[in-house]
């Protein structure tokens, strides 16, 4: 059986499909069989974040209302084969989707992959219920800024009323000079404010994404590697403002 991770955050624009793009796709590489699962309806995105929007024939209502076996709404990633793209409709109105519906075609495909990641709506709303209702495990995104952190805390203390495990923090857009300086929150700060582990410290960097998913920033396979082996390694997100040109850098950035 798959693990069922969403991924969630509250606020929204924090980088919960950045995450989840980049995360199925790292897991991909490392041999696991993946489904990402779009369950923002309305605003999906998903499919273009992960490059595949032109092979999109079905999608995840089709399969829902008949119109389509779920290995044919799957979209087999280009460059990464063991990754299958689910998307969503922004046609149909969001409230004819139930949570139910939604779980039994996942549960349904579940014992043929290992990982199923599913990308959360911001809010904690009707969205938020459809994709956390679908999961077992969740990871929340959030950036060191007060409004997000206080979102990821409304986030965890809704989490708490379904039944989730290995519920994680994955700290997102942190600059490595505002570290250093301690002009930011560092993640053991983060931890004791959302009384929550974070597993995953990403940069604030403008490639992060990478484009076409091309090539993972580290920084994922930090991530993923955690997800696999229950570790709690955390990328360096200082490296590259340490040393003479690192000291540069900060100069420079402090400009900005
Ligand atoms: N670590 C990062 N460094 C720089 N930019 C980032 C980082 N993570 C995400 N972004 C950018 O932030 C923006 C929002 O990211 P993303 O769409 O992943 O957020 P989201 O939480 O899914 O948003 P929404 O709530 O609207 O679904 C995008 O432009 C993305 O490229
Ligand atoms: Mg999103």
């Amino acid at each position: 059986m798959a693990r069922k991770i969403v991924i969630t955050s509250g606020k929204g624009g924090v980088g919960k499909t950045t995450v989840a793009v980049n995360l199925a796709a790292r897991l991909a590489q490392k041999g696991q069989r993946v489904i990402l699962c779009d369950a923002d309806f309305g605003l999906n995105n998903v499919d273009v974040c992960a490059g595949v929007e032109h092979l999109v024939t079905y999608d995840i209502v089709d399969v829902i209302e008949g119109r389509c076996r779920i290995k044919q709404a799957l979209v087999r990633h280009p460059k990464y084969p063991n990754l299958y793209v689910l998307t969503s409709s922004h046609s149909v109105p969001e409230r004819y989707v139930s949570p139910q519906s939604i779980k039994l075609v996942l549960e349904n495909i579940s014992p043929q992959f290992d990982f199923i990641l599913i990308d959360c709506p911001a809010g904690l709303d009707d969205g938020f219920h459809r994709a956390v209702a679908t999961a077992d495990e969740a990871l929340v995104v959030t950036t060191p800024h007060i409004s997000a952190l206080r979102d990821a805390d409304k986030v965890i203390t809704a989490l708490k009323s379904y039944r989730l495990n290995a519920l994680g923090v994955v700290l997102n857009k942190v600059r490595g000079d505002l570290l250093m300086s301690g002009d930011c929150l560092n993640p053991k700060e983060v931890e004791e404010l959302l009384k929550t582990h974070v597993c995953g410290l990403l940069p604030e960097e403008y490639d992060i994404y990478g484009g076409d998913l091309t090539e993972l920033h580290p920084a994922f396979r930090t991530l993923a590697s955690n997800l696999l082996t229950g570790r709690k390694r955390l990328y360096d997100v200082t490296k590259k403002y340490r040393g003479f040109i690192g000291n540069i850098r900060r100069i420079l950035k402090r400009k900005l």
